[in-house]
C-alpha cells in the first residue's frame, strides 16, 4: 500500500468503526484501498461501498482489494452523491468514514498537476473528466475569487497582491505550469517562496478547482443521515478549514436545541440526533508521522448517530 497511498490512523479509525458481523460500511474516499482492505481484514463478513470520485484511485483500489473483491462495491462518484446509491437507502450504514484531501498518488504523480514540484503542467482535478482545471481557474477567474481563494483557503494575507500579480500576468501569458504560479507569489512575497507558501497556495488553488468544501458540506448531513442507529461516522482532516465545517457540524447535531436563543421556547427537533466521540481532534503519533510525515497534519473526529 506504501507505494500509493499509506492510509493514515488506521488504527484509530478501526477503533472507531468496530466492524463486525454482518455490517455494511461506506469508505467515501477509498485512494490506494487502505482503509477499506483494514476493515475488510478486521470483519471476515462485513462489507464495504468503496467510493472516489478519481477513476484512477477507484482503478487501483479495484486491483489492491482484489483479495477481499466479493465483498466491496466499488462506485465512482462523489461522496456527497453515495447516499443516493440504492443499497446505501435500503439498508442503511453501520458506519462511514471520509479521508478527505488527495492521496500521496495525486500529489506525486506529476501527470495529475497537483504539485508545484518545477514544470509541472497545472491541472489539480481530482476527476480528469471535470471541466475545470487549475489552468483555466487561474486564467479566467475573476479577480474577487482569486483573492478569496488565496485568503480563505490559503490563509494567504498578500491575497490581494497575488490575486492582481496573476491578473497582471496572465493577460499578456496565460498560466501553464506550476513555475508560473511561484514566479508569481515570488514577486508578492519579494523572497522566494518557502515550501509552506507554495504548499499553502497551491492547496487553496486545489481546494477551489474541486470544490471540496462543497462536497464536505453536502456530504455530511446526508451521510449523516444514511446511518442507521447507532452508526458511527469518522472523518479525517487535514486543513483547519476542513476541520471547523467538522466541528461545526458534529457540534449542530448533537444539540438538543438548535432554536435562536431569543425564542421562549423550543420549536425545533428538541433532541440531540446523537454525540460526538471525540472531544478534541485525534492526531496521529510521533511514531506514525515519522513513518508517514504525510500524516503529520490529520485531525480526526468521529460522531454517532443516536441508536
Ligand atoms: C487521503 S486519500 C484517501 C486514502 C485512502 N483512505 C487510503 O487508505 O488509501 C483521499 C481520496 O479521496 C478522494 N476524494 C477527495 N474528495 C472526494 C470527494 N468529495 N468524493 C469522493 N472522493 C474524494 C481523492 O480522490 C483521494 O483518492
Amino acid at each position: 500500500m506504501i507505494g500509493y497511498h499509506e492510509p493514515v490512523l488506521s488504527d484509530e479509525v478501526l477503533e472507531y468503526l468496530s466492524p463486525e458481523g454482518d455490517q455494511f460500511f461506506l469508505d467515501g474516499t477509498v485512494g490506494g484501498g487502505g482503509h477499506t482492505r483494514a476493515i475488510l481484514d478486521a470483519c471476515a463478513t462485513c462489507r464495504v461501498l468503496a467510493v472516489d470520485r478519481d477513476p484512477q484511485a477507484i482503478a487501483e483500489a479495484k486491483e489492491a482489494l482484489a483479495p477481499v473483491r466479493d465483498r466491496v462495491r466499488f462506485l465512482q462518484v462523489r461522496f456527497d452523491e453515495a447516499p443516493h446509491d440504492i443499497e446505501v437507502k435500503d439498508q442503511g450504514l453501520d458506519g462511514a468514514l471520509l479521508d478527505l484531501g488527495v492521496s500521496s498518488h495525486q500529489l506525486d504523480d506529476d501527470d495529475r498537476g497537483f504539485a508545484f514540484r518545477h514544470g509541472v503542467a497545472l491541472d489539480m482535478r481530482m476527476n480528469e473528466a471535470e471541466a475545470l482545471d487549475a489552468r483555466i481557474f487561474l486564467n479566467e477567474a475573476e479577480e474577487d475569487e482569486l483573492v478569496r481563494v488565496f485568503r480563505d483557503y490559503g490563509e494567504e494575507p498578500k491575497a490581494r497582491r497575488l490575486a492582481r500579480e496573476v491578473v497582471k500576468r496572465r493577460a499578456t501569458e496565460s498560466f501553464e505550469t506550476s513555475d508560473q504560479l511561484v514566479a508569481a507569489l515570488s514577486v508578492v512575497l519579494n523572497r522566494p517562496p518557502s515550501q509552506q507558501d507554495k504548499a499553502r497556495i497551491f492547496q487553496a488553488v486545489r481546494i477551489a478547482v474541486n470544490a471540496e468544501l462543497e462536497s464536505l458540506e453536502r456530504g455530511l448531513p446526508a451521510i449523516r443521515e444514511a446511518l442507521k442507529g447507532g452508526g458511527v461516522l469518522v472523518v479525517i482532516a487535514y486543513h483547519s478549514l476542513e476541520d471547523r465545517v467538522i466541528k461545526h457540524a458534529f457540534r449542530e447535531w448533537s444539540r438538543s436545541c438548535v432554536c435562536p436563543p431569543e425564542l421562549p421556547m423550543c420549536v425545533c427537533r428538541g433532541k440531540a440526533l446523537g454525540e460526538t466521540l471525540t472531544r478534541k481532534p485525534i492526531r496521529p503519533s510521533a511514531a506514525e508521522v515519522e513513518r508517514n510525515p504525510r500524516a503529520r497534519s490529520a485531525l480526526l473526529r468521529v460522531w454517532r448517530r443516536v441508536a
